[in-house]
């Protein structure tokens, strides 16, 4: 029997006119949420990705800034803009898109960002905080993970969850939800000797390579929850994830789209953040 989706842009409608009205009570009271997105360069998927948050933000309510710079913008002028946003009451949230350009140290920028307007959760004070179980931001992509297992109910507690992955950005604070909601939790990596030998364990598997195929039918345990973070192209040009999607999803109990699955879910909870950064002023 095929798998059950989790569609992404259903729940993210769902969770957007929650947002909404939490902006519109907040807007009522003066205090309107702002963020300022930062784009350095013109990386086409890049400016995609901005245009699609600060759109979002116009949608629901939020003010928002999109402040776009050369590629050769220096990293003291970007730590400068970084340093004013800390200090603007209208911004609750800041976020500089990544990758960065190679000559800008991206932890010394994301170490600007005042860590209350952190709203991608990527300063090391937020990390911190998430490592010990009280999150002030939680990372965008691995918080709207958690929601969509809560959308179908998924008992996390005990579970097996396998995280193929290990970046900063999902793979590691992914990891950290998980555990914190009573997972048993394995991370994988691009060094994994026999990566289905750990899948297969999987009840909860969450994959974010960017390797398109990562993982195939037979490395999903049957019944098993999988989530795509994968953001890829095929041969076509057409987006896939990194899971075998036609495939595994004749085995998985649900399985997340791509497109439609987890990339919805990361800019709505971008949103949340956002609010719960100006529900805190
Ligand atoms: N680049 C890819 N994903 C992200 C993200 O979640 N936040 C930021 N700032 N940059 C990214």
């Amino acid at each position: 029997m095929s798998a059950q989706l989790i569609d992404g842009n259903l729940l993210s409608q769902q969770l957007r006119a929650d947002v909404a009205k939490r902006a519109a009570a907040l807007t009522a009271q003066g205090k309107q949420p702002g963020l300022a997105v930062i784009l350095v360069g013109d990386s086409p998927a890049s400016q995609v990705y901005v245009r699609n948050k600060v759109k979002a933000c116009q949608d629901n309510g939020l003010h928002s800034v999109l402040e776009k710079y050369e590629a050769t913008m220096t990293e003291a002028e970007l730590l400068a803009r970084i340093d004013a946003l800390n200090q603007d009451p209208k911004i609750n949230g800041i976020l500089v898109q990544l990758p960065l350009p190679a000559h800008i140290d991206s932890h010394k920028v994301i170490e600007a960002i005042a860590p209350e307007k952190d709203v991608d959760g990527f300063h090391v004070s937020n990390a911190g905080l998430l490592m010990t179980g009280q999150p002030l931001f939680r990372p965008c992509t691995p918080y709207g993970v958690m929601k969509m297992l809560e959308s179908i109910d998924y008992p996390v507690r005990g579970a097996n969850a396998v995280v193929v992955g290990a970046s900063n950005i999902v793979g590691k604070p992914q990891a950290m939800l998980l555990l914190q909601a009573g997972a048993t939790v394995t991370i994988c990596n691009s060094k994994t000797r026999d990566l289905g030998h750990h899948t297969r364990q999987a009840d909860i598997l969450v994959v974010a390579t960017g390797k398109r195929n990562i993982v195939t039918a037979d490395m999903v345990k049957p019944g098993a929850v999988v989530i795509d973070v994968g953001m890829n192209r095929d041969d076509n040009g057409k987006l896939c994830g990194d899971v075998d999607f036609a495939n595994a999803r004749e085995v998985a109990g649900w399985i997340t789209p791509v497109p439609g699955g987890v990339g919805p879910m990361t800019i709505t909870m971008l949103l949340v953040n956002t609010i719960e950064a100006a529900e805190r002023t």
